[in-house]
């Protein structure tokens, strides 16, 4: 698949059949995670992996309603950021969601970001805080997002390069046509 097809082909999966994530496919989720471009090189991100059923659940409820998908997830990886690092720590670890999610598209797999920054958890505390106090994350650290990964039990239609917004792109000057 070239990389266009790819990018037309990802879409979000919110519906997994509760299979495991093979090492061999989350060891190249990672890596492309890793492998991202960053703000003056700082790799900002560290990255916490979770597989055990019963910690999946509890992260289902760091969103209201928007990360009820866990529950049924093969694994979910939280993007943390190091915020002394860099001003830039929102871009960077984007970037590594974006690439992440690219992959496990590649790889057959589905996967949704779930955002974590600016939300709410379930029982009134930040999403960021939720995840922290669950996950024994050091202070100094943000969370970004995070991404569900399963083996997916939906596969919605790609996107139509014909449908793209091509109007949402202005040349040499926002008017000129
Ligand atoms: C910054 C960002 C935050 C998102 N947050 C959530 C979320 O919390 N929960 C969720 O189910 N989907 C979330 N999504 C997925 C979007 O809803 C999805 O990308 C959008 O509806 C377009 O669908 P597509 O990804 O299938 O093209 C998020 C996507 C982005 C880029």
């Amino acid at each position: 698949m070239d990389l266009m097809e790819l990018l037309l082909n990802r879409r979000s999966i919110r519906k997994y059949t509760g299979e495991r994530i093979s090492e061999k496919n989350l060891e190249k989720i990672l890596q492309a995670g890793l492998a991202s471009a960053s703000g003056r090189n700082r790799k900002p991100w560290e990255l916490v992996v979770v597989q055990n059923r019963e910690m999946l659940e509890k992260l289902s409820h760091c969103r209201t309603g928007a990360a009820k998908m866990l529950e049924k997830a093969g694994c979910a990886i939280l993007v943390f950021a190091d915020m002394a690092k860099t001003d830039v720590w929102t871009e960077d670890c984007s970037i590594v969601m974006s690439n992440m999610h690219l992959m496990a598209a590649s790889l057959g797999l589905g996967s949704c970001w779930i955002q974590g920054r600016l939300r709410e958890a379930e029982n009134g505390q930040t999403a960021d805080a939720y995840c922290r106090d669950l996950l024994q994350v050091p202070d100094g650290y943000a969370l970004e997002a995070i991404l569900s990964v399963g083996v997916p039990l939906e596969h919605p239609e790609p996107h139509r390069a014909e449908e793209l917004a091509a109007e949402k792109v202005h040349y040499e000057t926002w008017t000129t046509q």
